[in-house]
């Protein structure tokens, strides 16, 4: 999704502007672009379609210096990936602009802009508001004056950067419904989408709330709240080094990411378990009597959260008893709902920016929820700050497309939750201490399954002529085969679909034959005769089966069955283990197609726009 970077300071700002947009390149983009204030005032822009690179290379071909700039990745939504929609957008040659976002009432704008004269130079919803903030400097506003006025009118979702030629050493920033901090130097001022962006300038942020405006100098910032009045807001140090998104002697993010899961997982443990118990603090001081006097729970994610939200519904009515309910977050916002009492509302996202899914949490509020409960992995995110409960996953920067250490310790930090509530609902002592030995397992079990990777990546090369594949699962293990799916999906372009695996016989069975691979994930729980009995029903048909179990479930192995085996497992916990060999397949078949793995076409890290 669109990223901004943006400076003020007393050096050269082109460099840090070119290095914070290749740190949101992880975002997803299709075109690039940044606009210096140069020193005899004027506006000087690059704009490229593609890669950062591109970018780089038109700046090192005819440089363009100023201590004041403004730089931008585009993620198109109105009008195609050209140079011509590439932001910033200019008027005039006054007045620059970058924006994430989606200005919903656009067309209504420039419709009266073009009446009053004004001609457009692009496609987007973005150059209507550097059009109307010109419109406005030119009817005598300063620049936060034109920005305060412009905003006021704007509908839909905006993180706004915009300096003009007029006040050199002035940058205004402007945030409703999507994210933006501003970073704080010595003597000079950031702001940036991410903090990622800032990190090799500085470690200290300002994190704007909702209708926040600021008004930012080298040596000053002051805050506006959506009210208009002065605000404070705190300063805050990230804990992230300048190195963190880095990818460290892998090839891809991905491949780090995945080989960080252990770790990840270890660590959302950490301080979180004790004595064979799970330790409900960890979710905040209210947690005990909010999840003590939940009578159900209503999941609200997208994507890969959202399949992580299906596997905790099993864990959720199996070990705590408690009813639940798991949907998309584009879909739950926009119905209406009957909210049974004492109905906890839980959201799942790595990003915390994800835009469906903050709606969805933000139409909860007014329904009656008894509380709200954020599973995140960004901690000043805007989903951690709008949720009465926070239960934080530590997977670290998450920089590859395809979600994978997200998942994982989202999984674990929804069994941990689980438990702190059966507790209440008369899990025994015992078997909550048999589930944390199964937790505390995990982070070994994995570095064993990533210990097959070798064997998955010869795997690999069966698919990447292949256009079509299914992923079976029953039970908990069916969200697992969904996950599978769209990791290979995403990252390979294979077309994969996933199904329990008793629904085959009503319809799927009929896409069978040997060019279709049907991967399966089946370690050794209650319904594995029966997911047995219908990979018997692809093999009957031709079908060419890859499947993976333990010791004890594994299926023999023959000519239209490759079997990979597992460490035995948890059947709770299985679900964590049997996601790994899904995401290394994914990746290997990836790399095999020569797809750009950490950057899907198409797709986008963080989702900010609906
Ligand atoms: C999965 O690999 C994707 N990156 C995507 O489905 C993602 O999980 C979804 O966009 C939700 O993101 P979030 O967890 O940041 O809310």
């Amino acid at each position: 999704m669109c990223g901004i970077v943006a400076a003020v300071a007393e050096r050269e700002v082109s460099p840090i502007l070119l290095e914070g947009l290749r740190r949101l390149e992880y975002r997803g983009y299709d075109s690039a672009g940044l606009a210096v204030l140069d020193a005899d005032a004027r506006l000087q822009r690059h704009r490229a379609v593609g890669k950062v690179e591109a970018l780089a290379t038109a700046q090192s071909r005819q440089p363009i210096y100023g201590s004041l700039g403004i730089a931008h990745t585009r993620w198109a939504t109105h009008g195609a990936p050209t140079e011509a929609n590439a932001h910033p957008h200019m008027a005039s040659d006054d007045v620059a602009i970058v924006h994430n976002g989606i200005i919903e009432n656009h067309e209504a704008l420039r419709g009266e802009l073009t009446a009053a004269g004004y001609p457009f130079a692009s496609e987007t919803d973005t150059e209507v508001v550097v059009v109307a903030i010109h419109d406005r400097l030119a009817a005598g506003d300063d620049l936060l004056s034109a920005v305060k006025a412009v905003t006021a009118r704007l509908e839909g979702a905006f993180a706004l950067g915009v300096i003009s030629r007029h006040e050199p050493g002035r940058l205004i920033a402007a945030r409703r419904g999507s994210p933006l901090v501003v970073g704080i130097g010595i003597g000079e001022h950031f702001i940036a989408s991410d903090v990622a962006a800032l990190l090799p300038v500085t470690r200290d942020f300002v994190y704007l709330e909702e209708g926040d405006i600021a008004d930012i100098r080298r040596d000053r910032l002051q805050i506006l709240d959506a009210q208009g009045g002065a605000v404070e807001r705190p300063v805050k140090t990230s804990s992230l080094t300048a190195d963190a998104a880095e990818r460290g002697g892998y090839r891809h993010f991905m491949a780090k990411e995945i080989h960080e899961q252990s770790r990840a997982v270890a660590e959302t443990l950490e301080g979180r378990i004790s004595d064979g118990h799970v330790l409900p603090q960890a979710l905040g001081p209210q947690a005990a009597e909010l999840l003590g006097a939940a009578r159900r729970v209503q999941i609200v994610a997208c994507g890969t959260s959202y399949h992580a939200g299906l596997v905790a519904r099993y864990w959720f009515e199996s070990i705590a008893g408690l009813p639940c309910e798991v949907e998309v977050a584009s879909e739950y916002r926009y119905r209406p709902h009957v909210v049974p009492p004492d109905t906890l509302f839980l959201t799942l996202s790595q990003s915390g920016e994800t835009a469906d899914t903050l709606a969805a949490l933000r139409e909860a509020k007014g329904l009656g929820y008894k509380a709200t409960l954020a599973i995140c992995n960004v901690p000043e995110s805007s989903l951690v700050r709008e949720s009465d409960l926070v239960m934080m996953t530590r997977a670290g920067p998450e920089i590859g497309v395809a979600s994978t250490k997200a998942f994982t310790t989202q999984l674990t930090a929804l069994l941990l939750t689980v438990l702190a509530a059966a507790r209440s609902k008369g899990l025994a002592g015992s078997e909550e201490a048999t589930l944390v030995g199964a937790l505390r397992q995990l982070p070994r079990q994995i570095d064993a399954v990533v210990g097959l990777e070798p064997r998955i990546e010869g795997l690999a090369e069966q698919f990447v002529d292949k256009h079509h594949s299914l992923f079976l699962g029953r039970g908990s293990q069916y969200p697992i085969a969904m996950e599978g799916a769209l990791k290979l999906k995403e990252i390979s372009y294979i077309h994969a679909e996933a199904y329990p695996a008793g629904e085959l016989k009503h319809g799927p069975l009929a896409l069978v034959d040997a060019d279709m691979p049907v991967i399966t994930v089946a370690p050794n729980d209650d319904l594995v005769e029966k997911l047995k009995s219908n990979l018997q029903e692809v093999q009957a048909r031709g079908g060419r089966l890859l499947v993976f179990a333990d010791e004890a479930s594994a299926p023999a192995a023959t000519a239209d069955c490759q079997v990979m085996t597992l460490p035995a497992v948890h059947e709770v916990t299985a679900p964590l283990l049997y996601t790994i060999p899904l995401q290394l397949l994914a990746y290997h078949v990836a790399v095999l197609k020569g797809t750009d793995v950490d950057q899907p076409r198409n797709l986008a890290k963080s989702v900010t726009v609906e």
